[in-house]
């Protein structure tokens, strides 16, 4: 290839820790000295991080990829990149699927990403980096060497100047060793471990000075973390703690949690700690034993019962969230109905409902039939959402009259129609991340960096049990956590009105450094933003239906 490229687009599938991949990807690439570009066809790089947790959320890659086929053909000299989930599923067998695909990078390589993207336009040939692919030296040593590096790819996080930190993520621990019948996600993300605490109180640290207020946590199985440090284990009610007092941080939320490793330390400290927010988001995926044990999931309904009522005697105003899957392998009517049953009995804040896609490679794909039909599936995923959408709203309505305390994230979607219209300035649209799918409008010019009127509209906020609030008010609030009342509500929305600042916004530091200060040097300053064309689950939800 002859000319050096310049520009890049990144297009990003599924779960939080696919965002934050691409938060990382798309610092490496600003490294480079690539910025973004608006669109994929105006891009000299394209690249899609993806997810492989359901079949939708590959066909929706397959098909994006084949819209550039006639461009590729136009313009060969186009890199085409396929990385996470899907590219570590498919592996090679995805260029057979779209042969004008360049480069495959799964999501424990992602540290070779450059060193693929200079190979694919030097030397012109189809490259791979996936877990599969250890030949050279020992696994062990291959491991623990991958792993440095991808430990020194997480800490050279450096937000691009227009990516907002005001809510970040740190990912805590990598990969699963669940094996849930149904999931993919062991095979694609590898086994699990667990990040150092001073890596993680570190990315905290930095993220703070940059200005973030709210950081989550990210694990598959996030309460499961464990790290040894000078021969003692560190566990996660440790690890909390030691987030929270990373000064300049407000709040600290962590997903997603598996039910059978809990440990009742982690509501000591999120009863003791006020910094930790009373939310949790903890899986259950049916409400029968005989399914539960068919998806391997190692814990009864009783015994996930009784986890929910301690979180309500630890927390009286815990905030609970939860994943169902519905339709899976053998599931009668008479088990979809022990679900619906458990729904009403936790009365979670919002469930998350998935229809079972079979996955490839997975002990249920092997095992079992798949034997309801996408009919059923989709009328018991409607009846779950409607039962939630109930509970929800009963939940809001005891709401009313309350004053919440928010932390005011930037424009509803409605304000941002509204500013486009008419041709508003400085506006960036990021769609929020822990809210799988809401989107609101982040203020991406930086504390102090507005002379004229403030812009005034709806705003979004959220509470310190995720419950989302909107209310009219102006730009100086974003990143401010502020009162509000709540006037009226739906069953996903509290409608507030503004009482009074109760921290203003931070300024943050003007001269942001890269999070390890050992690559302070390296970075070039361009534009980057990911698009996010949908947000999921923990473990990667391309699409989803929230209640
Ligand atoms: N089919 C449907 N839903 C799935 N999930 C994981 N694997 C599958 C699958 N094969 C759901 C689970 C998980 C969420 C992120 O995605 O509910 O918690
Ligand atoms: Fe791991 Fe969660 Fe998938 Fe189970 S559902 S295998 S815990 S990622």
């Amino acid at each position: 290839m002859t000319d050096r490229p310049t520009s890049y687009y990144l297009e990003t599938f599924g779960c939080q820790m696919n965002v934050l991949d691409s938060q990382l990807i798309s610092g490496q690439l600003r490294q480079m000295g690539l910025g973004e570009a608006q669109d994929a066809r105006s891009a000299d790089v394209i690249l899609f991080n993806t997810c492989s947790v359901r079949q939708h959320a590959e066909d929706k890659v397959l098909s994006r990829l084949g819209e550039l086929r006639h461009h590729k053909r136009k313009r060969p000299e186009t890199v085409i990149g396929v990385v996470g989930c899907m590219a570590e599923r498919e592996k090679q067998g995805l260029f057979m699927k779209a042969p004008h695909v360049d480069l495959l990078c799964g999501p424990g390589e992602l540290n070779q990403l450059p060193e693929l993207l200079r190979e694919v336009w030097e030397r012109h040939e189809k490259v791979t980096a996936l877990a599969g692919s250890l030949s050279r030296r020992t696994e062990v040593l291959a491991r623990a060497m991958e792993y440095d590096s991808l430990e020194a790819l997480d800490l050279s996080r450096m937000p691009g100047p227009d990516e907002s930190v005001l809510q970040s993520y740190i990912r805590v621990q990598r990969g699963c060793d669940k094996f849930c019948t149904y999931c993919v996600v062991p095979f694609t993300r590898g086994a699990e471990r667990s990040r150092p605490p001073d890596h993680i109180v570190q990315e905290a640290r930095r993220l703070a000075e940059l200005g973030c207020r709210e950081i989550t946590l990210l694990g598959q199985t996030v309460n499961s973390y464990v790290h040894q440090e000078e021969g003692q284990p560190v566990r996660f009610a440790k690890l909390l703690e030691r987030v929270a007092a990373v000064e300049g941080i407000d709040r600290v939320r962590f997903v997603t949690s598996f039910p059978a490793d809990w440990d009742d330390d982690i509501f000591r400290a999120m009863r003791d700690t006020p910094k930790l927010c009373p939310y949790l988001h903890i899986p259950a995926q049916s409400g029968s034993d005989r399914v539960l044990k068919r998806m391997r999931r190692t814990y009864t309904v009783a015994e996930y019962l009784t986890l929910m009522d301690k979180a309500r005697e630890f927390l009286p105003n815990v905030s609970l969230a939860g994943d169902f899957i519905v339709g899976f392998c053998g599931e009668t009517d008479a088990e979809f109905r022990e679900t619906i049953d458990l729904v009403r009995r936790v009365e979670y804040k919002n469930i998350f409902v998935f229809k079972y896609s079979p996955r490839p490679g997975t002990a249920a794909d092997r095992n079992l039939e798949d034997d309801v039909s996408w009919d059923v599936k989709g009328e018991r995923n409607r009846e779950l959402l409607a039962v939630q959408s109930e509970i929800s709203l009963r939940q809001k309505n005891a709401m009313i009259d309350q004053t919440v305390e928010i932390l005011v994230e930037g424009f509803s979607k409605v304000a941002r129609r509204r500013m486009a219209r008419e041709g508003a300035d400085a506006a960036e649209w990021q769609p929020s991340e822990q809210d799988r799918g809401q989107e609101v409008l982040r203020d991406t010019a930086g504390a102090g960096a507005h002379v004229r009127a403030p812009r005034t509209g709806q705003l979004v906020g959220r509470t310190p049990g995720d419950q989302i609030v909107v209310f009219d008010g102006d730009e100086s609030q974003i990143g401010a956590i502020v009162a509000t009342r709540i006037e009226s509500v739906t069953p996903l929305t509290l409608f507030g009105r503004f009482e009074h600042v109760v921290s203003p916004r931070r300024a943050p530091r003007p001269e942001p450094r890269p999070l390890d200060e050992r690559n302070a040097h390296a970075h070039a300053h361009h534009a980057g933003r990911v698009t996010l064309s949908v947000i999921g689950g923990q473990s990667g939800c391309e699409s989803h239906d929230r209640a």
